[in-house]
């Protein structure tokens, strides 16, 4: 039976999880995989976290250069997060062979070319399951599951944070800094919640999807980002009578005219199956040419989903002596011939303030009319001190000919405010 050492780096969250699935799994994964794993060693700075884990003292390594020169070691798993010193760490264990599996989407999304030239000049495994979705197999999907397709799209919840914020938002009306406050209360939200509600984390793992799924390095500078703090609860109640639920969606699509990657947050038909994803759960819709639909669901986060998906590529390491390597030019800025989509078009959903008199629908489908953009839906829903709410959707149009719009109603005496514009996915 094969022996495999494996470190931890950062016994947080995810480390812990990890830790225990390792552990609590050992007997089983010498019955079904024919290896014995050992967590030789850990580099947490927190030694007390370590032993009621059910680490020895001993265990718990000094430095990096502990770890990386143990002979016993033959699998670094690094679940510190962030760039430094996650980054110094994980080319510390490339460069002495070691192969990694990380969970970190921003290191990877910021320097994986860096990372995979360093794995691959000295013939170490470099694993990233867990650094998009959690515990949902999206990169094992990509890389082995999808490869007889063309993938052509890949749309996905892929933030549980603002899922759940979201979800909150809908089912109980509560404001956006009410469900803030409550994902903070349960541990979904961190402290500084900017990486989660801007959209940085969503960009980071788009960006690694897009790339595996179109064979192309998407960079994050490529990613059209929005986040979910604008977003009211009037917004989600008008869209609800509609038909629609409020996501953030990570889309990526592969067009004729380019590639097409951008985070926002999006009306989803009710009869999409992405609008049925509640509370903190991910979900990914792909596209391929041969395949079809197929669409992976679970949890982005979490000590054990994500453990499971780190313990899988450390699994996958052991029985594999063929790493994987991208096949595409994954040069740091991507590779200059790459188009993008950067006009896209999309259905959109706009809130206007208008006065309520006569002439003011014909005046703004006028706009519309001049900008090229045809109404698919118009409703005006409350009249109240001679004002009123109208809500238009659009059939699809260029994100410039709404602009063109939406500039022109600045001008327009019957428009009081522009409330809200929201893209439409049916
Ligand atoms: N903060 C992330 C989320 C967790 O809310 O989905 C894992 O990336």
């Amino acid at each position: 039976m094969k022996k495999v050492g494996v470190a931890i780096l950062g016994l947080g969250v995810v480390g812990g999880g990890t830790y225990n699935i390792l552990v609590d799994n050992k007997e089983y994964f010498k019955k079904t995989q024919d290896v014995d794993f050992t967590v030789e060693c850990v580099l947490e700075k927190n030694v007390q976290r370590a032993i009621d884990l059910g680490l020895e003292e001993s265990q718990v390594a000094k430095s990096i250069e502990e770890v990386v020169s143990n002979p016993n070691v033959d699998i670094v798993v690094e679940v510190i997060g962030g760039v430094e010193p996650a980054k110094t760490f994980v080319l510390k264990a490339l460069k002495s062979g070691k192969t990694v599996v990380t969970s970190n989407k921003e290191l990877f999304a910021k320097h994986w070319p860096e990372l995979e030239t360093e794995a691959k000049n000295n013939k170490a495994g470099l694993f990233f399951e867990a650094s998009c979705v959690g515990g949902v197999p999206i990169i094992r999907t990509l890389i082995d599951g999808m490869q007889a397709n063309n993938i052509q799209s890949i749309k996905g919840i892929i933030n549980g944070t603002t899922n759940y914020i979201l979800t909150k938002m809908a089912n109980e009306g509560s404001s956006y800094e009410e469900a803030l406050k409550e994902a903070q209360r349960l541990g979904y939200a961190e402290f500084n919640p900017t990486a989660d509600v801007e959209g940085f984390d969503a960009t980071y793992k788009l960006s690694i999807l897009s790339s595996l799924a179109f064979n192309k390095k998407i960079c994050i500078e490529n990613v059209y980002r929005e986040g979910i703090t604008g977003v009211t609860k009037e917004d989600i109640a008008y869209g609800k009578e509609l038909g629609y639920t409020l996501k953030l969606l990570g889309i990526g699509k592969n067009t004729k005219h380019g590639i097409e990657v951008r985070v926002h947050p999006t009306f989803v038909a009710n009869s999409n199956p992405l609008a049925s994803v509640n509370d903190s759960f991910n979900a990914v819709h792909l596209v391929g040419d041969s395949v079809g639909e197929i669409m992976l669901y679970g949890r982005g986060a979490g000590a054990l989903p994500t453990g499971s998906a780190i313990v899988s590529d450390v699994i996958y390491a052991a029985k594999h002596e063929d790493f994987f390597y991208t096949s595409f030019d994954n040069s740091p800025n991507g590779n200059k011939q790459t188009k993008f989509v950067n006009d896209f078009t999309s259905k959109y959903f706009i809130r206007l303030s208008v006065a309520d008199e006569p002439g003011v629908l014909s005046t703004f489908s006028g706009v519309f009319s001049k900008c090229n953009i045809s109404i698919s839906e118009v409703k005006q829903t409350a009249c109240e001190n001679g004002k009123a709410t109208v809500i238009i959707i659009t059939h699809e149009s260029s994100e410039s000919n709404v602009n063109k719009a939406l500039a022109k109603f600045k001008s327009l005496k019957v428009i009081n405010k522009v409330e809200s514009v929201i893209r439409v996915e049916d």
